[in-house]
């Protein structure tokens, strides 16, 4: 027996198979996967924020996060013609997901405050090691999910890289509803997501283009960009695909 209450499926097990009677609850990105397992025998589990949580704790940090910048002059270029030209010096700003702080460290040299929020205590530990000592900057551990620590009207600019694109589809719409509160009028977010959903390599989720313009219109937020590219476009968002870009940056802002 289930039932669907629109945004999980909950599967009541027989009293036999499980003692006491007690609904078994998945999300819908869940049951979606075990409808196309039926269909095709092929399982593609959905990027759960428990499977995060998984992955990022079992992560070596000890190179920074570095390993996936593909090199120094992209990095550079990403900074000098997207982080810099969207965070301007004084922003009051959230990092979601800063791993090991590959990017805190220009996040900081533009932020008067900085809020960084990971779901894995291992990548908070990083950061609190490498920049903890600066009073400017403060490290949350959360539950890959919630932000109501951030207060209302509170952030001028929000920054996330390489976060997103393994973020479930429903998870980044509850991130982005609750941006649009937390953004003061004016304020805007740099958020670099999958574009075509799921792919064989780079354990990307369900998360589109598409979706994030649906989702930043649900919630007030117009797009200003979606960009692939940078350095008049001598660098590409993801150089080493053969076949070409798979991820994109949203540019948003709350009006
Ligand atoms: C590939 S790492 C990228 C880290 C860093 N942004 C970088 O570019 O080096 C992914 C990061 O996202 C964090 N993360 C994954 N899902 C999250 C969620 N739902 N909420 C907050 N952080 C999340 C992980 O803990 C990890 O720090």
């Amino acid at each position: 027996m289930y039932s669907n209450d629109g945004n999980s499926l909950m599967i009541n097990m027989s009293p036999k198979a499980r003692k006491p009677w007690k609904p078994l609850q998945i999300s819908n990105e869940a049951a979606q996967a075990l409808v196309e397992f039926a269909k095709t025998g092929k399982l593609k589990w959905p990027n759960t924020v428990a499977k995060n949580l998984r992955g990022w704790s079992a992560w070596d940090w000890t190179k920074g996060g570095e390993e996936w910048t593909p090199s120094l002059e992209w990095k550079e270029a990403l900074v000098k013609d997207v982080l810099y030209p969207h965070i301007p010096v004084g922003s009051r700003v959230l990092e979601i997901g800063p791993g090991a702080g590959r990017w805190t460290e220009y996040l900081i040299k533009r932020s008067s405050h900085l809020t960084c929020v990971d779901l894995t205590p291992e990548c908070i530990r990083a950061c609190q090691e490498r920049f903890g000592e600066l009073k400017t900057v403060e490290f949350v551990l959360n539950d890959g999910r919630d932000l109501s620590f951030v207060p209302p009207l509170s952030i001028d600019r929000v920054w996330s890289f390489d976060v997103f694109v393994h973020i479930q589809s429903s998870d980044v719409e509850n991130y982005i509803r609750q941006l649009s509160t937390i953004l003061v009028k004016g304020g805007s977010g740099v958020i670099h997501h999958s574009k075509f959903g799921a792919q064989k390599w780079g354990w990307r989720s369900d998360m589109t283009a598409q979706k994030m313009v649906q989702y930043c219109d649900r919630y007030g937020l117009t797009i200003v960009k979606q960009l692939e590219s940078w350095g008049d476009g001598r660098f590409q968002i993801n150089p080493n695909m053969p076949k070409g870009n798979v991820d994109t940056i949203t540019i948003f802002e709350k009006h």
